[in-house]
């Protein structure tokens, strides 16, 4: 393993006040996206809608990194010039989802496990030539009134510690990302408990599997109730909740926390980023940012709506949402800046 290599990549990725665009959609999450929207679902619409994304202007001012999704890493723009080599001309540092989904448990139902590892390391190998520099796994874990199960936790935070091992003999920083999901009516405290408990046992795996620790980034949940639960919380309330938690279970070794979205809007992602920076700042051992994706791509993708018309209004939006959660990443965001928008 060259440490080095990987050092060098999470700092650049970690640099200034910038943060990760997750454009990973699967193909059919991708299309669900595009359906709802009434866009038809070809490939043609997908390659568009990721080259407008890494088309717009001043984007590396805000993201330092983009994770692709197989289909994406492969694709080209209309004048035939490589994503990849676009965004590295950019700046921003290419990524690549490798696991393989998240799919019904066997004897478990309501969980999931994380599929990918078989054929991994060859795949990875490939992923490096074509020009990545860090990779994604996501596991998810349900709140649920028997889950999550004991069995679903440690399985999948072992894969995620075998995938975070091969990545890092193949030279890319891992991203490991171990969801606990928002769906369901669960309170804050239940989310601290489970965050806590799966938080615990990934470290746990990463130590038994050597994994040199500042050459990973963590893309965790914030600590928030469920969507459905009666008691929704304060920007403040679900920053200290999450500094708190995360405070309990992840080494100051990690050199940075990256947070996923998970189905807030794009403006609660944003407040509840900034309160952490705002309010926690002193208390956080490592570099805490975003890796977005819903959070970023709405409303652009929205305004875009499948017409090559609308391409500009939407890069302008995507911009602005960018440039607020790096604004946010500095604790200096307010709501107000929503309509500052040219
Ligand atoms: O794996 C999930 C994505 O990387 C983050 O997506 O910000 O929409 O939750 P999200």
């Amino acid at each position: 393993m060259d440490k080095q290599i990987l050092i060098d990549t999470v700092q650049k990725l970690l640099a200034g006040d910038k943060g990760l665009l997750a454009m990973d959609e699967s193909v059919n999450t991708c299309n669900k996206r595009l359906a709802s929207l009434g866009i038809p679902q070809t490939e043609e619409a997908r390659r568009s809608f990721r080259e407008w994304i890494i088309t717009t202007p001043g984007l590396n001012e805000s993201i330092s990194g983009a994770i692709l999704f197989d289909e994406t890493i492969r694709q080209q723009t209309k004048d035939g010039t490589s994503f990849i080599e676009v965004l590295k001309k950019a700046g921003i540092i290419p990524g690549i989802k490798v696991d393989k989904g998240a799919k019904p448990m066997a004897g478990f139902p309501g969980e999931k496990i994380t599929e990918g590892l078989d054929g991994l390391r060859e795949r990875l190998k490939e992923y490096v030539q074509l020009g990545a520099r860090f990779a994604k796994w996501r596991a998810v874990i349900t709140i649920g009134e028997n889950t999550p199960t004991n069995a679903c936790i440690d399985s999948n935070m072992q894969r995620l510690a075998n995938y975070a091992s091969l990545c890092q003999e193949a030279g890319l920083v891992p991203i490991v990302e171990p969801e606990v999901l928002m769906e369901g009516n669960h309170t804050m405290a239940q989310t601290f408990e489970v965050t806590e408990k799966v938080l615990k046992a990934l470290f746990n795996q990463l130590y038994l599997q050597n994994i040199f620790m500042e050459g990973i980034l963590l893309k965790p949940n914030m600590v928030i109730a469920g969507k459905n639960a009666k008691t929704q919380n304060s920007a403040y309330e679900i920053a200290e909740a999450t500094v708190n938690c995360l405070l309990q279970s992840v080494p100051a070794a990690v050199p940075g926390i990256a947070f996923l979205s998970g189905g807030q809007s794009s403006q609660q992602a944003s407040e509840r980023l900034n309160a952490i920076h705002k309010y926690f700042s002193r208390k956080l051992p490592w570099v805490v940012t975003f890796s977005f994706s819903r959070a970023i791509e709405y409303p652009a993708i929205e305004i875009w709506n499948g017409e090559d018309a609308n391409v500009e209004k939407a890069q302008k939006a995507l911009y602005h949402r960018a440039k607020l959660n790096a604004t946010a990443r500095r604790g200096e965001y307010d709501a107000e800046m929503e309509n500052d928008i040219l």
